[in-house]
């Protein structure tokens, strides 16, 4: 009789995913560890079959003296930490994430239009320092607040996460414009999204077109009482500009997810700017439990679909 196939499956970066991973329902040995630096990738991939990753870089170097491996597990959508050509090259196959962010990020990106348009995080704030407690009326304004309903929300990039937050936006009154690269019923271009827009978010991926694509001049033609938001790439939006016109009165607010430089170790220009309406929040748009719990799971039933010899979600086909 066959001997049953053993698989060595080793995690390098484990603190990127928040929920459990399930153990795949094959004879396996599991090792994880919850990150690991460049110059460790070849040890600890050394006996493995299988490695799953997310963020870490596994390029031809390393491959090269990994002749066991055969299976690279990516835990998110984006592939770029693998070196795809070699990987085609020698036959290690590379799955990826499909899907699993369809309600986190426009969700996340509500949020943050909710929160500017309605001054929540100056309120807050407000009410925390004891401010309410030395008035005389019942309430005040010193922050403007503006409905949701009524507003005109200009989308740049109308691929699925454009097309989501642009569907729910509707379902809340907003009027949704939209320019992409592809032609569809209603497409408006970029000049017509920065003057009309009460919001404006951006839902394209980073290329060479699209660095800086919200520069100076962009954000001169934008509405005075308007709002960026930004959960798609850092690197579309020059910062330096951005805090600029935030502090001149040129936009009213902006919300970000994503910024050049991740972790920001060194600092960033939006976050040395310390704005009340500017809010930032650490790449988590994607982060919701069900999100990650929807991650999770795909990325063993990719593992699992693999080695029962009906591979899915494989980015080389
Ligand atoms: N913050 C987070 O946690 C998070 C999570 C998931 C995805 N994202 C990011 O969200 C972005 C959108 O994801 P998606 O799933 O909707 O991708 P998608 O590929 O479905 O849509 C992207 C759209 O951008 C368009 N586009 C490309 N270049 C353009 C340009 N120059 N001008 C206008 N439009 C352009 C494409 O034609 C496409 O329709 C990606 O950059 C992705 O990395 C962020």
């Amino acid at each position: 009789m066959a001997e049953t196939p053993h698989y060595n499956i080793v995690f390098l970066d484990r603190a990127t995913i928040g929920v459990p991973v399930r153990q795949p329902n094959f004879p396996h040995s599991y090792t994880e560890y919850q990150e690991t630096v460049a110059d460790e990738v070849v040890e600890r991939l050394a006996d493995a079959d299988i490695a799953i990753i997310n963020k870490v870089q596994v390029r031809a170097p390393s491959l090269e003296k990994l002749p066991k491996l055969k299976l690279i597990a990516v835990a998110a959508t984006g592939t770029d930490c693998v070196d795809k050509a070699y990987c085609k090259a020698h036959g290690i196959a590379v799955s990826n994430i499909r899907n699993y962010a369809d309600n986190t990020v426009p969700e996340h990106t509500l949020a943050l239009i909710f929160a500017l348009r309605r001054s929540l995080v100056p309120y807050v704030l407000d009410v925390r320092r004891g401010k309410w407690q030395t008035i005389n009326q019942f309430c005040y304004f010193d922050h403007p607040i503006h409905d949701i309903a009524g507003s005109t929300l200009g989308l740049i990039g109308y691929g699925a996460l454009g097309k989501s937050v642009g569907a729910r936006a509707e379902a809340l009154g907003m009027k949704v414009i939209a320019t992409d690269l592809y032609d569809f019923p209603g497409k408006v271009d970029l000049d017509t999204v920065l003057k009309e827009s009460d919001v404006i978010s951006l839902h394209c991926p980073l290329t060479e077109q699209t660095r800086n694509v919200i520069g100076a001049a962009e954000l001169k033609k934008m509405k005075n009482d308007a709002v960026l938001i930004n959960t798609a790439r850092g690197g579309l939006v020059d910062e330096k500009a951005l805090v600029e016109a935030l502090k001149s009165g040129e936009i009213a607010g902006a919300g970000f997810d994503v910024l050049t430089v991740e972790p920001p170790k060194n600092g960033n220009v939006l976050l040395d700017a310390d704005l009340p309406n500017l809010l930032i929040t650490p790449h988590v748009a994607w982060a919701s439990v069900e999100a990650m719990t929807g991650l999770s799971n795909q990325l063993i039933d990719n593992v699992e679909a693999w080695v029962a010899g009906k591979p899915r979600n494989l980015v080389l086909e």
